[in-house]
C-alpha cells in the first residue's frame, strides 16, 4: 500500500484534475452520481442531523449530505491533502452553507466527536492499512442507530479485464493500482456494526456497504 506522504503528494498535485477525472469515468459507465446518491440514502439523515465524511476530498458529496441534513444540521468534512481540502472550501462558500467544518487530519489518527448521526467514506478505505481502526472508531462517534455508509471499489467479479484496465489507466494518477482493491471493510463493518448491507454495481467492482451502530 502507498505510504500517506505518497497518497498526501498524489492528491495535493492533482487536486486540480480530481472532479473531472470523476467525469470521465462517466463515459466508461460509471455511475458515480448514483452510486455516492445511493450511499447517502443508506445514512438515513434527518433534518438537523450531525454527519462526519471521512476524507471528504473536493466535497462532491457535500450537496448530497446538505440536501439531507439541511441548514440546521452538522457536515464534517475530513481529509489529509491541503489542496482537495481548499477545493472542498471553495464549494462550500460559494454554496454559502454555513454548517460545514473541513479539518486537516490523517484519519486514522483522528479523535471523533461522539453523538454523532452519520459517517460516510467514499473512495478511501485502499490508501488506509488501519481501516479496521478507523471502522472501529466509527461505532464508536455513531449514536445508537446511527449509520455508516461505505462506496468504494473491490476486485471486480464480472468487469471484462479490458474495462478494469481503462479505470486503473484513469485512476493511475490517484492511486488506484489493483491493490487498492484488495482491502476488506466489509469484515470491519461485520464486526462492529448491525443491520449490515453489501450491494454491488459495474461488474461487481463497486460495492456500497452499510451498518448500523449498536
Ligand atoms: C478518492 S479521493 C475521495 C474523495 C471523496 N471522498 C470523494 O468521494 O470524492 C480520496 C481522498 O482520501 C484522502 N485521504 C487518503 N488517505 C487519507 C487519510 N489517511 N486521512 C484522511 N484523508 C485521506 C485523500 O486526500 C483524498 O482526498
Amino acid at each position: 500500500m502507498i505510504s500517506r506522504q505518497e497518497v498526501q503528494a498524489m492528491y495535493q498535485s492533482g487536486a486540480k484534475h480530481y472532479d473531472f477525472t470523476t467525469i470521465l469515468f462517466r463515459l466508461i459507465g460509471l455511475r458515480m452520481k448514483a452510486y455516492r446518491s445511493l450511499a447517502i440514502k443508506k445514512l438515513a439523515l434527518q433534518r438537523g442531523n450531525c454527519v462526519i465524511e471521512f476524507c471528504c476530498g473536493t466535497g462532491l458529496n457535500f450537496p448530497f449530505l446538505i440536501e439531507q441534513i439541511g441548514s440546521e444540521g452538522r457536515l464534517i468534512g475530513v481529509d489529509l491533502t491541503p489542496g482537495m481540502l481548499d477545493i472542498a472550501r471553495a464549494r462550500v462558500n460559494r454554496s454559502g452553507w454555513k454548517n460545514v467544518e473541513l479539518i486537516q487530519s490523517d484519519i486514522a489518527a483522528h479523535d471523533f466527536p461522539e453523538g454523532v448521526d452519520g459517517v460516510l467514506a467514499t473512495g478511501i478505505f485502499g490508501y488506509i492499512p488501519e481501516y479496521d481502526h478507523v471502522i472501529k472508531a466509527a461505532s464508536r462517534s455513531l449514536v445508537p442507530g446511527g449509520h455508516l455508509s461505505i462506496l468504494d471499489g473491490k476486485q471486480p467479479v464480472n468487469l471484462p479485464s479490458w474495462l478494469f484496465k481503462i479505470v486503473l489507466k484513469l485512476g493511475g494518477p490517484f492511486g488506484y493500482t489493483p491493490e487498492y482493491f484488495n482491502v476488506r471493510p466489509w469484515e470491519s463493518v461485520e464486526r462492529y456494526f448491525k443491520e449490515t448491507s453489501f450491494e454491488t454495481r459495474y461488474g461487481g467492482m463497486i460495492y456500497i456497504l452499510s451498518g448500523t451502530a449498536q
